[in-house]
């Protein structure tokens, strides 16, 4: 397909404050245009308690929830959704699988339960997801993600419906055939891109921003939030100014500096955020510890806790060899103190 010209814009000028601004949700409602990337195994009960408290996002979207053989009982999906809906912020539910009919079903049912809305998972790249067929390999099948997305579409109609797609399964040039054929022309309140491809999996690219800038062009009308590697305000302005995407995702940043989001906010002037001038993991750390002591039954796990200082700060850091080293009993009453 021959794209329409585009006329040439400086974006190095692209005023900072339209990051700021609120994105309209089909439907109603707004969320906002930094988002938090969906990470499944770290967005827990205790994860979601602190980040609300310390209030770094006002809205969700879930790790997938897979949604194979059939669509599982409410009692399941509620139990998924309520440490999100437990913050009292919106909550977009992420749901990945291959079966146009249960997939739309099981987005009635959430619709239903009070989420905010449904993003569609296009992009994970497990190797047990890809073999299941569902996931990033359905960028190969852009037939059946479009009859995928139309179908939650039309079982949830005037309803919050989003993607999340990689730029492709072996290769970013597939990107064109994969906006024509399933995403071109259906309604989405946004398009979330994370720039590597599937067989990428975590591999640098030098390759991001330039594909990102390129699937803004191929969003047309639809938002694109632009996903990977941002690690700062400053990896966050770069994406927005280079790319002219609607907004940024950010995840892996989130566990490096949990105040990320409220920083890149920061950076683009906004008046009422501030960040943080102490060192936000052990702010955060501090603050999971103390939720933890407030109610040990629902929120400890040790096992939780070293699964996301080894996130924060990497297993060779030496707070990780004081975890290991400390009692269940004194590692609950822990402070970092910097
Ligand atoms: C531990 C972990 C779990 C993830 N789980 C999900 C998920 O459930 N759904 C999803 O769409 N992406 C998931 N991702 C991908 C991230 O949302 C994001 O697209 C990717 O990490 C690239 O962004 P980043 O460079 O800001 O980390 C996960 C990433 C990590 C590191």
């Amino acid at each position: 397909m021959l794209l329409p010209e585009m006329p040439e814009v400086n974006m190095s000028d692209r005023p900072l404050q339209d990051l700021l601004q609120p994105l309209p949700l089909i439907g109603g409602g707004t969320v906002s245009r930094i988002m938090p990337g969906p990470m499944e195994g770290i967005m827990h009960p205790l994860f979601c308690k602190a980040v609300s408290e310390l209030a770094l996002f006002d809205f969700w979207i879930t790790p997938f929830l897979r949604i194979s053989t059939d669509v599982p009982r409410d009692s399941r999906l509620k139990h998924f959704i309520r440490p999100f809906a437990e913050t009292g912020l919106p909550v977009i539910v992420q749901l990945m699988g291959n079966n146009p009919e249960l997939i739309a079903a099981a987005a009635a049912r959430f619709r239903k339960l009070g989420a905010a809305g449904i993003n569609l998972n296009f992009a994970c790249p497990s190797k047990q997801v890809l073999s299941s067929g569902a996931g990033g390999s359905l960028l190969r099948k852009p037939e059946l993600m479009r009859q995928i997305i139309e179908q939650t579409a039309n079982a949830c109609p005037d309803f919050s419906l989003s993607v999340k797609l990689r730029t492709g399964y072996e290769d970013p040039a597939e990107m064109e055939s994969i906006f024509e054929q399933a995403v071109s022309g259906i309604k989405l309140d946004f398009i979330a891109m994370h720039f590597r491809t599937v067989k990428e999996m975590y591999r640098k690219t030098d390759q991001g921003l330039e594909r990102i800038a390129r699937a803004v062009k191929l969003a047309g009308n639809v938002p694109l939030i632009a996903n990977g590697d941002v690690f700062s305000a400053e990896d966050a302005i770069t994406m927005f100014r280079s790319t002219g995407s609607a907004g940024i995702m950010v995840a892996r940043g989130l566990l490096k500096d949990p105040f990320l989001g409220r920083r890149i906010r920061q950076a683009c002037g906004d008046p009422v955020t501030s960040a943080t001038t102490g060192d936000g993991r052990a702010i955060f750390f501090n603050k999971l510890l103390e939720i933890a002591r407030r109610d040990p039954a629902k929120y400890w796990s040790r096992p939780q806790f070293m699964e996301l200082a080894n996130y924060m700060w990497g297993s060779s850091h030496p707070y990780f060899d004081i975890f290991k080293q400390l009692s269940d009993k004194d590692f609950i009453a822990y402070e970092i103190t910097e």
